[in-house]
């Protein structure tokens, strides 16, 4: 897919003020810091378009990005942020939960992991929850660069094997880096060939 435009259009934290529901998204959601808004400059080829920093909890609100007129990409605030008070990280819960469970124009959740990392509990968890909730997602495994080729491949590998506890089919995914830029075409692929639109 050809990214012609690429546009910020809001930031929200309440859902009755989202954009009216009638053209599909894909959010991107992952652990603080996993590299979601970098991810979404490079697939956007628009630098500084989702902001990003090296300190997690960077993106608090959710923000809605709309590419080619006719469809949105949706940046999420971080899961799993330790320093964050445990009154807050419950709202954030309940906030994007009920987000992605009601949103009826979210094509896909795109539920990325840091490539680096071996399977980490909180990832498993939220990934269980969407299959319990019916929600297609797709995992991305993100920082592809900063480690060598095997050692992710052995990393995906872990990562579908924890998720075969709960699901009989592995979804679909995808190795990236928002240096490199790998994975963009298949990334932009997927969501050419699913974007009812
Ligand atoms: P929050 O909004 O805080 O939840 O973080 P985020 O998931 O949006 O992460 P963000 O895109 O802000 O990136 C976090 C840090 O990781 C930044 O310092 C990025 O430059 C770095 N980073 C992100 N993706 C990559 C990548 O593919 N390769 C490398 N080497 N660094 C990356
Ligand atoms: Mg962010």
């Amino acid at each position: 897919m050809l990214i012609k435009t690429a546009e910020f259009i809001c930031s929200n934290t309440q859902i009755s003020k989202l954009p009216p529901p009638v053209m599909p998204e894909y959010a991107f959601i992952g652990r603080s810091n996993v590299g979601k808004s970098s991810l979404i400059n490079m697939l956007s080829a628009k630098k500084g378009m989702a902001k990003t920093s090296q300190t997690p909890g960077k993106t608090q609100l959710i923000n809605h990005f709309l590419i080619n007129d006719n469809w949105y990409i949706v940046d999420l605030p971080g899961y799993g942020y330790a320093r964050v008070s445990k009154n807050k990280k419950e709202d954030w819960n309940k906030f994007i939960r009920t987000y992605l469970d009601k949103r009826e124009s979210l094509q896909c959740v795109m539920v990325l992991i840091d490539s680096r990392l071996e399977p980490q509990k909180i990832d498993i968890e939220f990934c269980n929850w969407l299959g319990e909730k019916g929600l297609p997602f797709v995992l991305i495994f993100t920082k592809a660069d900063k480690q060598s080729a095997v050692k992710t491949d052995q990393n995906v590998a872990k990562f579908k094997k924890a998720l075969k506890a709960t699901f009989e089919e592995v979804p679909p995914y995808f190795v990236t880096s928002s240096e490199t830029h790998d994975g963009r075409d298949k990334v932009l692929a997927f969501i050419a060939d699913t974007n009812r639109h």
